[in-house]
């Protein structure tokens, strides 16, 4: 409320007449109105979970970790028993328990293939697989590759042909690269051989960038290591 003017030495008393309301009252009053609006929805997203405790489904069973077991495994040719719990992967036999790091870790989810070994002769992702599943088996890492100081036809390749940048991919590549040249001379065929029924007659370039494919370079080497491989083939390497 405000009051009206009087003439100075006017009797008249002063009139109360109705306030205006103001743009800025008016803005203020809508803020406050959208608020109030407002707030019970916010208070609803924010709202913690109903913090009373909650018993475990009856189903729910908590089971403890297996205990570590012996693990046979013959690795570059020399014998091994680690203790491992049954959930320790392959990758991680390897590198934490045999001391063998050269074999790396890029994703351990089975996307890079960092990780490729052999088992038995044929190449597997050992970030996927559980080591006590292969007690007893012989697996090759790229510390197997050399043999007596001497770097195997595929090592020897990549370094001529320069197909790596900062390495990390290339145990993997090499590893790889040489069941890759195994499997193709014993006439295994590709998504990619024309026909096959038949022994493949040729390892192309295409034939290599599909046998290679699981094994990705983050520094992009790729066309070096296709010239790689191909040199390692036509000295028939990769019998490792
Ligand atoms: S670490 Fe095994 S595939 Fe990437
Ligand atoms: S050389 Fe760096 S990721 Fe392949």
């Amino acid at each position: 409320m405000s009051r009206n003017r009087v003439p100075p030495g006017s009797d008249e008393e002063p009139t109360a007449i109705p306030e205006q309301p103001s743009r800025r009252r008016f803005l203020q009053s809508a803020a406050a109105a959208a608020t109030v609006g407002v707030a019970p929805h916010l208070h609803a997203q924010t709202q913690p979970a109903d913090p009373s405790p909650t018993s475990p489904p009856a189903s729910a069973e908590v089971r403890a970790p297996e205990p570590p077991r012996p693990v046979a495994l013959n690795v570059n040719g020399r014998a091994y028993t680690l203790q491992l719990e049954p959930r320790v992967t392959l990758l991680d036999a390897l590198r934490e328990y045999a001391g063998l790091m050269g074999t790396k870790k890029g994703c351990d989810r089975g996307q890079c293939g960092a990780c490729t070994v052999m088992v038995e002769g044929r190449r597997i992702n050992s970030c996927l697989t559980l080591a006590v599943m292969h007690d007893g088996e012989s697996i090759t890492t790229v510390e197997g590759l050399a043999s007596n100081g001497v770097l195997s036809p595929v090592q020897r390749a990549f370094i001529e042909h320069d197909a790596f940048q900062c390495g990390y991919c290339t145990p993997g590549q090499l590893c790889s690269a040489t069941a890759l040249l195994n499997e193709f001379n014993s006439g295994t065929a590709s998504t990619v051989t024309a026909d096959v029924r038949t022994r493949p007659s040729q390892l192309s370039d295409d034939e290599i960038r599909e046998r290679m494919s699981g094994n990705i370079c983050r520094c992009g080497a790729y066309a070096n290591i296709v010239a790689a491989v191909r040199a390692a083939h036509g000295g028939n390497a990769g019998n490792a």
